[in-house]
């Protein structure tokens, strides 16, 4: 199946055009925030899918209604896409759920004053890699990912769709003070993330929450498991956006070499961030 050869370029970083316009990438810099809102925030191939399956659940105290007949795009929207302000106008719920891959020094001024609830779900860079390799082979609306050295050398070097994993996490986190952020690895924490969003849920309400963002459940439920994008955007012959969900798969990937490349340009990006990153189960 073709490409679709749609890139644009935003303040220096490329971003899938299909769903990404001049527009409406500027409309979420000017967007009005309100105290209310719930900002998912991530890098891609970090566990989004998974925080918007988590605050959908604990919104609904456990009850999958609302995940099992409502795409996940639709209810925890991406900010920087074209149909966001549309889909929002039309939108009643409370707590308004959005979702952003953009970095913080083009939404924080968006972000400066509010007191939107910020959830910054991260995951091991390795993983994220694997990942994303693996997403670009099956996505059309992104670039080719050649082969598995050179994509690599790419995400290391931070020309990648989306930018450098290494300049999101260190610009949202270095702003974790001044935000009502919540730095989250990908692990189990559900209880966290309802404490935070200040919805304590009772023991069986947890329980469900639990269960239906399991990977199994999230699996096969086609209103998280984007099997409803057509072939030409996700080719499903090349593979399930729900692949494996496994803390540590790049070990099945990397070669020694590439592992110690990764580390070393690991160390010197990162040497002012003490992060806890989970590298392996
Ligand atoms: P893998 O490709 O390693 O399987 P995003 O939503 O940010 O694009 O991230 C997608 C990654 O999160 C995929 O990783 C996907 O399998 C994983 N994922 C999604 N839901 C999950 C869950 N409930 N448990 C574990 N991993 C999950």
């Amino acid at each position: 199946m073709a490409r679709l050869d749609v890139t644009e370029v935003f303040h220096g970083i490329s971003y899938p055009g299909h769903l990404h316009t001049q527009d409406s990438l500027h409309h979420a810099l000017k967007f009005p925030f309100q105290d209310t809102d719930v900002l998912i925030v991530s890098y891609p191939k970090s566990g989004t899918t998974w925080m918007q399956e988590i605050v959908t659940l604990i919104s609904s105290r456990g009850d999958p209604h609302l995940s099992q007949s409502s795409p996940n795009w639709t209810r925890a929207p991406w900010l920087e896409q074209y149909y966001c302000a549309d889909l929002l106008k039309s939108s009643t719920s409370t707590p308004r759920v959005l979702t952003t891959h953009l970095p913080h020094d083009l939404l924080g001024p968006a972000l400066q004053e509010s007191k939107a609830r910020i959830i910054y779900v991260s995951r091991n860079p390795k993983d994220v890699l694997v990942s994303f390799y693996h997403f670009h082979k099956m996505a059309n609306f992104l670039p080719d990912p050649g082969s598995f050295p050179e994509f690599l050398h790419q995400f290391l070097e931070g020309t990648l769709h989306f930018g450098s994993w290494f300049d999101h996490i260190k610009g949202w986190t270095s702003q974790a003070a001044a935000l009502n952020l919540f730095f989250l690895y990908t692990y189990n924490f559900t209880n966290l993330v309802s404490s935070f969003l200040q919805r304590p849920l009772l023991e069986h309400e947890l329980n469900n929450c639990v269960k239906h963002c399991s990977f199994s459940c999230m699996k096969d439920n086609k209103m998280i498991n984007y099997s409803l994008i057509p072939d030409e955007i996700l080719d499903h012959s090349k593979g399930c956006f729900m692949r494996k969900g496994e803390i540590g798969d790049w070990k099945n990937m990397f070669t020694g070499e590439q592992n110690r490349y990764f580390d070393t340009v690991f160390k010197s990006k990162m040497q002012d961030c003490i992060l806890k990153l989970v590298w392996e189960k």
